[in-house]
């Protein structure tokens, strides 16, 4: 088997299958691993590149996973593209696709949901009840399954990658987890399944979430090392670009809670155009 795109990628529908796939790979071989709720684009497509450059196979998974949607409607919009993104798989030249139900995912009744901890509880996880623990438990369920060397995160989801390594390391279950660069539209927009389903004028605010985290980010390099000034100037540039804000908050990057001087910080935020929810970050460097 090779990543070149003259060769099919294999499609495995259920559990069987993919542990089937997976035996039948060399011992030696390193197996990347991207997991994803489908809706394929270029950021999944830089987590895919990333994975071969590192890898010898590279397995994506597609599972829209309803442990983690806290909104009934949400979990019902979220675009569904299978055949789009096999064919997007076998251009980008991974390896193979793990398609499974959700009785395949959790063929029990009662599921043990993962503990997502204190840092599962803010930002993310207070305004969507649940969503980190029912994260976590796939995430967990497909490591084990998928017997990953390394897996692949994007940087958009910065909480979601925090408490997926701190997840890896409780359970030393052995797998390196990277963390990529957030891929952006060329108005600096970070690339989100959701941002299909934006109307042209909302598109156009959404924009405005890359100028206020770059702002901030200017504005510690000049000098501003007041974690509360930040905030509000990442604030008020959001609702002047007519954007409902759910939080915008700086935390200490290595532990996700509230800074000390001279931490490094990254902003993190979150904002409503309709009833469609971005959110987005960016390091901003040691507060000075
Ligand atoms: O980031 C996502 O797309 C999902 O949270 C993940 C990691 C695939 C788990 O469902």
């Amino acid at each position: 088997m090779s990543g070149s795109s003259a060769t099919r990628i294999c499609e495995l529908r259920d559990s069987a299958s993919l542990c089937e796939w997976r035996e039948k790979l060399p011992g030696s071989a390193r197996v990347g691993f991207v997991p994803t709720m489908g809706a394929l684009h270029e950021g999944h497509g830089s987590l895919v590149a990333e994975a071969l450059k590192k890898c010898d196979f590279v397995l994506v998974s597609i599972f829209v996973n309803p442990l983690q949607f806290d909104e009934i409607h949400d979990l019902e919009a979220y675009p569904r593209t299978e055949t789009e993104d096999c064919q997007l798989l076998q251009t980008w030249g991974a390896h193979g696709v793990y398609l499974p139900t959700a009785s395949d995912m959790y063929p029990e009744g009662d599921i043990q949901q993962e503990q997502a901890g204190p840092v599962g509880e803010i930002l993310e996880g207070a305004f969507r009840h649940g969503h980190f623990s029912g994260m976590l438990t796939v995430v967990r369920r497909l490591f084990e399954r998928v017997k990953p060397q390394e897996a692949f995160f994007g940087q958009k989801d910065a909480q979601q990658l925090f408490l997926v390594r701190a997840m890896s390391e409780r359970l030393k279950m052995g797998i390196e987890v990277q963390s990529c660069s957030t891929v952006r539209e060329s108005d600096g927009l970070a690339m989100s399944s959701r941002n299909r389903r934006l109307l042209p004028g909302d598109r156009e605010k959404a924009g405005t979430i890359f100028q206020a985290l770059t702002a901030a980010q200017k504005a510690v390099l000049l000098g501003e090392g007041n974690p509360s000034v930040l905030e509000e100037g990442i604030c008020s540039a959001l609702f002047q670009g007519g954007l409902e804000v759910e939080y915008a908050k700086v935390v200490a990057e290595k532990t996700f809670l509230a800074p000390d001087p001279d931490s490094e910080v990254r902003a993190v935020v979150a904002v409503r155009i309709g009833d469609i929810r971005l959110i987005d970050n960016m390091l901003l460097g040691v507060l000075p």
